[in-house]
């Protein structure tokens, strides 16, 4: 499938998704939603497809919501059409997705990073929610998922003064997972995801919905469902092949079931 913002590449188990509106720096506009949500979906219901990447250019993953696209919209357009919900559905995506982050995540571009399950940021990034400048507020998650991520006092900062935070901040921060080389942001993203991608699926489906469950749940609820998704795996087939393998000391052969 051919896209206009996107360049979709698979790369044997790993789907790579390359951000690609550079006149706007990567600017998430409604094609580019609909576009990725196309993506995301086929992602989720293709067997061969274990983990994907998301990135964007050298200079930026994503400066933002498309601010030209929005400018005039009023209320009633904004609360009618309920503008940016279609962003709920990206994070109903079942399987793994990597953001690899080099340049700007701004506004929109750092939410839809931190939709990703983890960030790896090249030692470029630079991290913002830049919405009151314009006067508004974050749109798309940002105000909730930087508070979770960074905790309250540096996402309340970020979010009323409109500052960035660099890669080593925002590792420190504990916003993104590694800070990579930016020459190496892409392949080492790549490697990251095959090392997912070679893991028996139904168990990273497993592990990806339980760390959501704790930002969705209090403790005993949360380790309640981890255990009942841990006893389902005893189900799968992979579990048997899995702790198999461990014992005649091989490699294991998923069957994703
Ligand atoms: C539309 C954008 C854009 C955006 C950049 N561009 N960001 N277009 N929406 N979010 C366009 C510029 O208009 C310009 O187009 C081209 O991309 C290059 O950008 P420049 O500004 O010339 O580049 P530079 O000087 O290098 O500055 C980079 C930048 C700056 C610091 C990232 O572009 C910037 O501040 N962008 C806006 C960041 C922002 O406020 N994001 C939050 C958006 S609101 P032309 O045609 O002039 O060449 C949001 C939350 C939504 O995301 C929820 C609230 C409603």
């Amino acid at each position: 499938t051919d896209y206009n913002t996107l360049i979709v590449e698979r790369r044997e188990a790993v789907t790579l998704v390359t951000l690609n509106r550079p006149q706007a720096l990567n600017a998430l506009n409604a094609e580019l939603l609909s576009e990725l949500l196309d993506v995301m979906r086929g992602y989720d219901a293709d067997l061969e497809q274990r983990c994907a990447v998301i990135t964007g250019s050298p200079k930026a993953f994503a400066a933002g919501a498309d601010i030209k696209e929005m400018q005039e919209m009023d209320f009633a357009a904004m609360y009618c059409g309920n503008h940016f919900t279609g962003w709920d559905d990206f994070t109903r995506t079942r399987k793994p997705i990597i953001a690899a982050v080099a340049g700007y995540a701004l506004g929109g571009g750092c939410e839809l990073a931190m939709m990703c399950d983890f960030i790896l940021a090249a030692d470029t990034a630079r991290f913002g929610q830049p919405e009151i400048k314009l006067g508004v507020t974050p749109g798309m998650g940002g105000s909730q998922r930087l508070a979770h991520a960074v905790g309250k006092a540096k996402a309340m900062e970020m979010c009323l003064t409109g500052r960035m935070m660099d890669a080593e901040e925002a590792e420190r921060s504990g916003l993104v997972a590694r800070i990579v080389p930016a020459a190496d942001l892409v392949e080492e993203a790549l490697r990251t995801a095959a090392t997912i991608a070679g893991m028996a699926p139904i168990a990273v489906k497993a592990n990806k919905e339980m760390v959501n469950a704790a930002f969705d749940m209090g403790l005993a609820q949360g380790v309640q469902f981890e255990r009942r998704l841990f006893h389902g795996l005893f189900g799968s087939a992979d579990q048997k092949e899995g702790m198999a393998a461990f014992v005649e000391k091989r490699s294991p052969n998923w069957t994703n079931r």
